[in-house]
């Protein structure tokens, strides 16, 4: 497609899909909707040429292997992160029938879950595990052990954004790395159950926007605010006093995932940015996605949000994909 649509459906011949040696070739089944993919559509973020293919998150059958692929065979059902377009780093594009992704993007799907919930998994888990690992320096020492880090653990962390499918994740892995951390969480309140249930110790309404940093200061420990922010949705951008909740003698660090929206930070706060393309700069970074069919089988990681299939087929893609724009406490998914 070009920049702000319309889609078109172009036919490519198979054999024009050559992989490269640690590439599988994947029967697409489910395509997991991002935001991004409609600022791509819409802005062209991280476009440098089209015509593009678009689509970031997907799961389905594995086709064929490259030459130097192992661990994936054909009829293998896998789950991905699929495609980007940011930081020049171009690959996949997950809205087509067959889509070329590296394996070190792709996992199995886990046993114990769907297709189409497995298709959720990737981006959210390693945009959490990327802004906890490499950008705050907290150690996660479930996963695998070359996803290590040595900084300190936090006090106290605050999730800005928790029932997004970044938050939702970040919540669920801080918990399961610390039992008795305090995670504050905000989120709409019709999703304080599912909040509490991933591991927050207590959520508050951001829509209450005039009471947001004294609610958020008095449930942190002591009322003395908390150690960390993770903002998964920018919304420091407008809740500007929300860095009011630092505690002042904590560590003061704001970590926020690139939305493309600029989140101001005050003079005495680190702005830490954060996103997935840590992937490929941190240690580890390419066993993350790998690891996910394992926690998911264990029980060490859920799918921390339900999952609504809002279409089916490439044909229905182009008028369902603004369901992404009003998501809530979900992931929305397109089955083929
Ligand atoms: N840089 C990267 O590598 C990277 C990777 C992944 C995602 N992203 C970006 O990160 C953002 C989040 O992506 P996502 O897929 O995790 O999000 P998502 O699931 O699409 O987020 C939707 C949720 O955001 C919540 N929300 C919106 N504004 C909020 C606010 N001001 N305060 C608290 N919650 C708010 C909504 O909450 P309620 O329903 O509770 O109101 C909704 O549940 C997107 O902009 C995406 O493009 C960047």
């Amino acid at each position: 497609m070009q920049q702000g649509g319309p889609f078109k459906i172009v036919h490519v011949p198979k054999r024009a899909l050559a992989l490269a040696p640690e590439e599988v070739l994947i029967r697409q089944r489910v395509i997991a909707f991002n935001l991004l993919d409609v600022k791509q559509r819409d802005h062209g973020i991280g476009i440098s040429h089209w015509p593009r293919v678009l689509g970031v998150e997907g799961a389905g059958v594995v086709e064929a292997v490259g030459a130097s692929v192992r661990d994936f065979q054909p009829g293998d059902e896998v789950a991905g992160w699929q495609g980007s377009g940011a930081h020049e780093i171009v690959w996949g594009g997950a809205f087509q029938e067959r889509v070329a992704v590296a394996t070190h993007f792709l996992t199995k799907r886990p046993k114990n879950i769907s297709l189409e919930e497995a298709a959720s998994l990737p981006v959210g888990f390693v945009t959490a595990v990327c802004t906890i690992v490499d950008s705050l320096k907290i150690p996660l020492r479930f996963l695998p052990e070359a996803i290590s880090t040595d900084g300190q653990v936090p006090s106290s962390v605050l999730v800005l954004g928790g029932s997004s499918a970044t938050g939702a994740a970040a919540i669920q892995l801080l918990r399961r790395a610390y039992p008795s951390l305090p995670i504050l969480a905000t989120s709409s309140v019709k999703h304080k159950a599912r909040l509490m249930d991933l591991g927050a110790t207590h959520v508050v309404d951001y829509k209450s926007s005039s009471t947001v940093v004294a609610d958020i200061t008095a449930a942190s420990p002591g009322a003395a605010g908390v150690d960390v922010i993770i903002d998964c949705v920018s919304a420091g951008a407008s809740q500007t006093d929300i860095c009011d909740v630092l505690d002042p003698a904590g560590s003061r660090r704001y970590a926020a995932v690139l939305t493309g929206v600029p989140v101001p930070v005050p003079e005495g706060v680190s702005h830490i940015v954060a996103g997935a393309y840590s992937v490929f700069e941190m240690k580890g970074g390419k066993e993350i996605i790998p690891s996910l069919a394992r926690l998911v089988e264990e029980g060490v990681y859920k799918v921390p949000l339900p999952v609504r299939v809002v279409g089916h087929g490439l044909e229905e893609l182009p008028d369902v994909l603004d369901a992404v724009k009003t998501v809530s406490g979900e992931k929305v998914v397109l089955t083929l």
